[in-house]
Parts: C-alpha cells; sequence; structure tokens
C-alpha cells in the first residue's frame, strides 16, 4: 500500500480525526528524515502495535544551533517515502517550517511559545554543546503530539537524552500518550546507524567503529563485575581512536538521569564524539 503524503497539518488532523472517530489506535514515528534501518525499526514496531502510522519527516530548524548543519542535514524525501510505502506506513507528514512555525516567525522564544525541559536534563550531555537543542526538540515534539494525537510515540534509544526528556515530559505535562522506547539498529561492525554516519569519509568511518568497540569493552568489564566510573571511563578512553574529538562520556542512572561513580542496573553509558565536522553519539545501557 501506498503512504499518502501530506504537507499541511489541517489535511493530516483530517485524517486523524476520522480514525479517532473509528477508535483506531494511531502511532507515530518522528523523524527528521533520511530515513535508515534504524527508522525502519521504529516503523516496523509502531506497525505491531497500532492500527494507523504516521511517520513525520520534519528537519526541526529550532533544535538546530547557529553553527550547527541544518543547511545541510540530508533530506531525501522521495526515498524517504518510498520506504514508508514499502514499510505500509499510513501518513507521511512532511511539513515546510512555514507550515510548521507560521511564516514571519522568527524562529526563537521572544516571538514562539517554546517547550522547555528542566535544566538539570538538558544543562549536561548533548545540551551542554548544544544550547537550546532539546527546547527545540521538545517543542516539536509537542506540536507533533498535538497535530497527530497518538495513543503511542516510537523513538530510538540512540539519543537516549532526548529519549529521556520527551519521557518526561510526557509525564510531567500529563499529555496522553506512551512513549515506546525502541534498541539502538548498528551496522554489523558495531556502528550505530545515524543519518549523520553519510557525511564520514572511509577513514573516519572506520575511527567512528572505535565508538562502538569504547562501549562493548565497557559493557564486557561490567559484565566482569566491574563497576568504578572512572575504571570503565579509562578503559573506554584507551579503545578510542585518537583522532576522535571526546566530548563526553558519562554514566548516569538511566531512571533518574543522575551521574554515577559505581555502576548498577539500568546505567547509561554515554558518549558524543567529533569525528572531523562530524558529531556522533552512541550508548548502551548496562544492567
Ligand atoms: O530524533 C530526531 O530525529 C528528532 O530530534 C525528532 C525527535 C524527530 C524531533 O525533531
Amino acid at each position: 500500500m501506498s503512504a499518502i503524503l501530506l504537507n499541511h497539518i489541517n489535511d493530516v488532523k483530517t485524517y486523524i480525526y476520522k480514525w479517532k472517530n473509528e477508535n483506531l489506535k494511531i502511532g507515530l514515528v518522528p523523524t527528521m528524515g533520511a530515513l535508515h534501518s534504524g527508522h525502519v525499526s521504529l516503523i516496523k514496531k509502531a506497525k505491531s502495535m497500532c492500527d494507523k502510522v504516521v511517520v513525520s519527516v520534519f528537519v526541526n530548524p529550532v533544535q538546530f544551533g547557529p553553527n550547527e548543519d541544518y543547511d545541510k542535514y540530508p533530506r531525501t524525501i522521495e526515498k524517504d517515502k518510498m520506504l514508508c510505502d514499502e514499510l505500509d506506513a499510513d501518513i507521511v507528514f512532511a511539513p515546510s517550517a512555514n507550515e510548521m512555525y507560521g511564516e514571519n516567525v522568527k524562529l526563537s522564544n521572544t516571538d514562539l511559545t517554546f517547550v522547555c525541559p528542566p535544566y538539570n536534563y538538558i544543562d549536561c550531555m548533548c545540551g551542554k554543546s548544544r544550547p537550546g537543542h532539546f527546547d527545540g526538540v521538545a517543542t516539536v515534539v509537542t506540536k507533533l503530539f498535538n497535530i497527530v494525537q497518538p495513543d503511542y510515540a516510537f523513538f530510538g534509544q540512540k539519543d537516549a537524552q532526548q529519549l529521556y526528556i520527551i519521557k518526561k515530559m510526557v509525564k510531567d505535562l500529563n499529555m496522553n500518550l506512551e512513549i515506546v522506547p525502541c534498541p539502538i539498529v548498528r551496522e554489523s561492525d558495531g556502528l550505530a546507524l545515524s543519518s549523520r554516519n553519510a557525511y564520514l569519509s572511509a577513514d573516519e568511518r572506520q575511527c567512528a567503529l572505535s565508538i562502538s568497540k569504547a562501549l562493548f569493552e565497557i559493557e564486557r568489564l561490567y559484565n566482569q563485575k566491574i563497576t568504578d566510573a572512572n575504571i570503565l571511563f579509562d578503559s573506554a578512553l584507551a579503545i578510542l581512536n585518537k583522532n576522535l574529538e571526546l566530548e563526553y562520556l558519562e554514566f548516569r542512572n538511566f531512571d533518574t538521569f543522575e551521574k554515577v561513580d559505581k555502576i548498577c542496573k539500568n546505567t547509561l553509558a554515554a558518549i558524543a564524539v567529533k569525528i572531523g565536522k562530524t558529531r556522533l553519539i552512541d550508548n548502551i545501557i548496562l544492567g
């Protein structure tokens, strides 16, 4: 079946209204497009749990900083649509920035209502080097939830901080849906799938393999009962390719998001690096 490509909010709302009247379960897979196997797994999960699946494809300007890759971010809507057809998604919602935010709106919090997650969760890890990023994510995700009114929304665990913040937002703001976390999808050599992998040269890609290797080493040592975060940090550092610029490697309790010195069940080991101009993240949940 062919997915319906819609660019306008009101057109999406017409379908949602009809589906709600029919009591159908609606799933939303929010994406920025350039779909890869990681997204495929989210859409498949959504198909398995919902009667109707909406895939949003929107490169959200308000979650990019002024020196980030908004203009360069891969935009492959024809290919994305074909993939959604194959996966039997019902709607591909691909709005323009004007459609989402209105013409002439200055995309800043002087002119636009933003959803701002608490500082504790956005002032660290990815939020440290990307000020405003999670406000932008929370804002667009809220808008998508309001437009699509999903029963379930599907997010990859690769963006662990994003996943945590969205789950917290849904709880704190009594949003009427369930967030479904989906496991990281990796290439056979361990590299976590990301639309930004497309920026990597062959040498850089080779270099990037040390990211997952470092995380797997942490897991291996943890499974041997080594729980001291400093020891695990140093072991991972020894494996990371020296041409990578480490932005952070942190251990956090994935229930509370607090930093931990001793690893226990449900600890997130999360890493961000820069390889040349490309910023990559990855993580693993221990225990
Ligand atoms: O993870 C992403 O692709 C984006 O941050 C999201 C959730 C689609 C919001 O723009």
